[in-house]
């Protein structure tokens, strides 16, 4: 057995935290062999209720969970942790554009990267969840400046699980069969589920699948779908958004299987002419805790012009939290 992490997780008494904490003490997230503390972070009207889900995940009597740590206090929360899970922050509404979200969750992350900067271990390794979650991850990597920039990262696994799942379905194939499918830019209206490397069980899904439907109801569904769950559900997905969470950080801590690609909004370097420092979908490949961006891959004009619109949402987001960025 291994020596145990620290794990923290923001918003732990939220809905997502609800589905996220009993999978990464179970296991699903770091392996079975990989036992965990737990570190929670909560506001504090929500403690009573983050006693609550602690009662609840001692009562699985998980073997791998070591400890649980509640606080208020993300100094507290971020004392030492190795994984962080920041997905502590309001939902949006019906009606509402995750870009509206900033104003009310972006001071979250200057104070958060702050704490991180000042408390996690030096190998620390964080997603950011809670929305807009591109700038959100912006904000705090602005804020934490001692620790390397390329440890901040924001989820857009769950736009790429919706992609290959409406991949699948399409072609009656299951998730299984879908690889190497690329979302890039902004967890966002602009985002650009990219088909043209997809491949089903190692078919091009291009040659597969009716080209006006990949770039019709297949992209429209993809980056609606946030959407269409809180006009469903009364409230933004849950579930779904843990599960990416764990695949995010699972992929990080493991490594991506041998040819295939996973998509992480992560600080660019300039890749594919995104301007420095945004915080960016990219396709990576994962080798020993370290993301390498895929280069070289061929863009053609139609791509071209959904990169540069996603570029243009998110430098419009940098210049709306300017102030938070020092
Ligand atoms: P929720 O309202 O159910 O839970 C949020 C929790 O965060 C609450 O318990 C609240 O008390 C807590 N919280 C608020 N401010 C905090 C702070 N400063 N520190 C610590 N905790 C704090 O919301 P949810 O459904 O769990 O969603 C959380 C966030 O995740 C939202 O911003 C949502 O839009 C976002 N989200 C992102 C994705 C994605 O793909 N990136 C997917 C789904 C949801
Ligand atoms: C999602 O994509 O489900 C989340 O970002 C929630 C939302 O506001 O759409």
């Amino acid at each position: 057995m291994n020596a145990p992490i620290k794990v923290a997780v923001t918003g732990a008494a939220g809905n997502i935290g609800y589905a996220l904490l009993f999978r990464i003490a179970s296991g699903d997230c770091f392996g079975k062999d990989q036992p965990v503390i737990l570190q929670l972070l909560e506001i504090p009207p929500a403690m009573t209720a983050l006693a609550g889900v602690v009662m609840e995940l001692n009562d699985a009597a998980f073997p791998l969970l070591h400890g649980i740590v509640t606080s208020d206090d993300p100094n507290v929360a971020f004392a030492g942790a190795q994984q962080i899970f920041l997905v502590g922050s309001r939902p949006r509404g019906p009606g509402m554009q995750r870009a509206d979200l900033v104003a009310a969750n972006g001071p979250i992350f200057v104070g958060q990267g702050k704490a991180i900067n000042d408390n996690a271990a030096p190998d620390v390794r964080v997603v950011v969840v809670g929305n807009p979650c591109n700038t959100n991850a912006l904000i705090a990597m602005n804020s934490a400046p001692d620790v390397p920039r390329e440890r901040f990262t924001a989820m857009t696994r769950l736009d790429q699980n919706r992609a290959v799942s409406q991949l699948a379905g399409r072609l009656g194939v299951t998730a299984g069969a879908v690889s190497r499918m690329v979302i890039w830019g902004n967890h966002g209206p602009s985002m650009y589920p990219d088909f043209h490397q997809a491949t089903v069980n190692g078919k091009a899904v291009a040659d597969l699948v009716d080209h006006d439907w990949l770039t019709g109801d297949f992209a429209s569904t993809v980056k609606g779908r946030g959407g269409a769950i809180i006009k469903a559900r009364g409230q933004s997905s849950a579930a779904s958004a843990a599960g990416a969470a764990i695949d995010h950080m699972a992929t990080w801590f493991n490594g991506t299987a041998e040819g295939e690609w996973a998509s992480m909004a992560v600080p660019s370097n300039g890749e594919y002419g995104v301007p420095k420092g945004l915080i960016f979908s990219f396709p990576v490949t994962i080798k020993d805790g370290v993301y390498t961006i895929v280069k070289g891959l061929k863009i053609n004009a139609f791509s071209q012009a959904q990169i540069d619109n996603t570029v243009a949402e998110l430098v419009a987001e940098r210049d709306a939290v300017k102030d938070l960025i020092g």
